[in-house]
């Protein structure tokens, strides 16, 4: 590994304000904050000490100011890093936008991460919480990574299988390693197979590419449609600050399925291959009469419910008492437990 050369980019700064580094704009300062631009400059930051690791912010609640250090990763760097008969291999560093990265494998004609057009964010963060939209995961298409262990020190790799992912979920979340920043990603890889197959089934993308007339769709043409869904009922986080869906879509047993179903048979519901079945967060939100709906400065969008939205201003413990309100209703009214998406950054 090659020595860490102090460059500018890496030097550690003072209480740093976060505001612009979070897309629900929300206050807070760091007390220590650092850019990360090259993976050998983690090798400096192996001492225990608390600290967050900060991709994008797009899927992030700052509660307040954070007592520790954040390392920003900012990590650039794309390219084709390898091809076998079967599929493309590309890599990039985590700090590159995810969509930017998408257009660009797009353009190079190397198909696969179309469904995933416009999700915001970085590269280093899609597998934390394996980001997916209409019918893909990242997961589906992750080689592997690379992360610093700011335990050993070390950098390592992992594949597909050690990263466990599941929806919304891998190995940095589940071990809480994303909070105390164990593992720093600083490039991912996916393989993107040559043998291409359009993901079309989903019903919203499946009316958007009828709409459009188009029966065979191309890879292009699925991530245009895809664009055009998301700019129709997500809000841009630079016009309405917001971190897309704010909670997951909660996966419950058959039985509690089949029960609320009884009563509620309009419920949107998805069945999972291990019985168990994903219930629409949305809906249950809309009907606990929270969509469009506000509390103090935040409020649930009134065009898709699951968006928690500042409309100007908010705080965290705002963003965190709409949090409650909206769980305490949806358990009120359907025994569900929402839980939320981004990640809680307070201090202890
Ligand atoms: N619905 C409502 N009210 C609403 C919105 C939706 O009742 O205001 C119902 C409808 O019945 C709809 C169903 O909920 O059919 C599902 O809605 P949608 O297709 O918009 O998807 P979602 O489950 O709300 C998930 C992801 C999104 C992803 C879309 C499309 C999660 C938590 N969210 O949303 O991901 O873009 O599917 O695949 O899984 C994100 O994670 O940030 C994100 C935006």
């Amino acid at each position: 590994m090659r020595p860490t050369v102090p460059t500018e980019s890496s030097r550690v700064q003072e209480n740093v304000s976060l505001v612009s580094f979070n897309s629900l704009a929300l206050p807070g300062r760091a007390r220590r904050y650092v850019r990360i631009t090259a993976g050998e400059q983690l090798t400096a930051f192996t001492a225990s000490q608390r600290r967050f690791v900060l991709g994008g912010g797009s899927n992030l609640v700052l509660a307040g100011d954070f007592d520790g250090l954040v390392l920003h990763v900012a990590i650039p760097g794309r390219a084709l890093a390898g091809e076998d008969a079967g599929a493309w291999y590309v890599s990039a560093g985590a700090g590159e936008n995810w969509h930017d990265l998408v257009q660009w494998t797009l353009a190079q004609g190397w198909p696969g991460l179309e469904n995933l057009a416009l999700i915001p964010g970085t590269v280093g963060a899609a597998p934390v919480q394996n980001i997916g939209a209409y019918g893909l995961e990242a997961g589906d298409r992750f080689h592997a990574l690379t992360a610093f262990d700011t335990r050993t020190g070390e950098h390592a790799r992992f594949d597909r299988a050690a990263c466990r992912f599941g929806y919304r979920d891998s190995v940095f979340k589940r071990e809480g390693w994303h909070l105390d920043g164990r593992f720093v990603i600083t490039e991912v890889t996916f393989r993107l197979p040559k043998r291409w197959q359009p993901i079309s089934a989903y019903a919203e993308l499946a009316g958007e590419l009828a709409a459009r007339g188009i029966a065979q769709p191309n890879a292009r043409q699925i991530a245009d449609a895809v664009i055009a869904l998301r700019r129709r009922k997500l809000p841009d986080p630079a016009r309405l600050p917001n971190a897309g869906s704010f909670f997951q879509n909660p996966v419950v047993d058959g039985e509690t399925a089949a029960c609320l179903l009884a009563t509620h048979p309009r419920l949107a519901h998805y069945p999972q291959p291990d019985g168990r079945v994903k219930l629409a967060a949305a809906w249950l939100i809309e009907q606990a009469g929270w969509k469009g709906r506000d509390l103090g400065p935040v409020g649930m969008y009134e065009k898709q419910a699951l968006v928690l939205v500042n409309r100007g201003g908010a705080t965290g413990a705002e963003v965190i008492a709409l949090t409650r309100a909206v769980q305490r209703d949806v358990r009120a009214k359907f025994g569900v437990e929402l839980t939320p998406e981004p990640v809680f950054l307070q201090s202890p």
